[in-house]
């Protein structure tokens, strides 16, 4: 990744026109779609199964990102690689056995995805640096679109930067939750190169493709 991309979070998207909206997502400009997959066990919602991103794989021909919030991710990995996800990301708070999981994912093809709650230190993936592809710092409690922004979490992205980079690894650092045009560029000058972003986008009273070019130019 050469500049910032806005990964487009469909969380918050009109269901009853989700191809389209995933089709307008992309022309909006997002880099990546990211699918937010709730089981109601590990967060306090209940959304999109495998059946449902297949759908709507042939209206983009974006990367798609499945965020597992899943209190077992590891029996739905095939499901959601076989589904067209790029990108599969675990939480590190349900994954007992990480290493393990992770190579399973590499297994199937995929990139491989942590991501961290709020209160979670990046102890749990600093000796798993090589056998990651991408690690998202969660700067709200997983479960919703729509909540505030937590700042402190900055620290922890700047953190992982330098983990980063003194690790000589290529993994991609992602933020996710209350991604606007105000919070975008701190969280960029943290050090996250993707940036996710549900209703900044999908609310946005002008429409995704201004609120995509909005957050563009907050990180330019
Ligand atoms: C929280 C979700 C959200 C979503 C983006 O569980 O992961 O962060 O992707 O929602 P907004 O951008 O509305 O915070």
């Amino acid at each position: 990744l050469t500049e910032p991309a806005i990964v487009g979070s469909v969380l918050g998207a009109d269901y009853a026109r989700l191809g389209e909206e995933v089709a307008d997502l992309t022309a909006a400009g997002v880099g990546r779609i990211q699918w937010d997959v709730m089981d109601r066990r590990f967060v306090p919602n209940l959304t999109f199964g495998p059946d449902v991103v297949a759908a709507c794989r042939g209206h983009s021909d974006l990367h798609f990102e499945a965020h597992l919030m899943v209190q077992e991710p590891d029996p739905l990995l095939a499901d959601f690689a076989a589904a067209g996800c790029g990108t599969l990301i675990v939480h590190a708070e349900t994954c007992p056995h990480l290493h393990r999981t992770l190579a399973r994912i590499r297994d199937l093809g995929c990139r491989a995805g942590v991501a961290v709650n709020p209160s979670t230190p990046l102890g749990f993936v600093r000796h798993l640096l090589d056998q990651l592809d991408q690690v998202v710092i969660m700067t709200v409690n997983p479960g919703f679109g729509g909540q505030d922004y937590i700042a402190s979490m900055e620290e922890k992205v700047a953190e992982l930067r330098s983990l980063v980079d003194r690790s000589g690894t290529a993994v991609t650092i992602e933020v996710d939750g209350g991604i606007s045009r105000s919070t975008a560029r701190r969280a960029w000058c943290a050090g996250a190169e993707l940036l996710v972003a549900g209703s900044a986008v999908l609310a946005h009273p002008d429409g995704k493709r201004a609120a995509v070019a909005e957050l563009h130019r907050a990180v330019a």
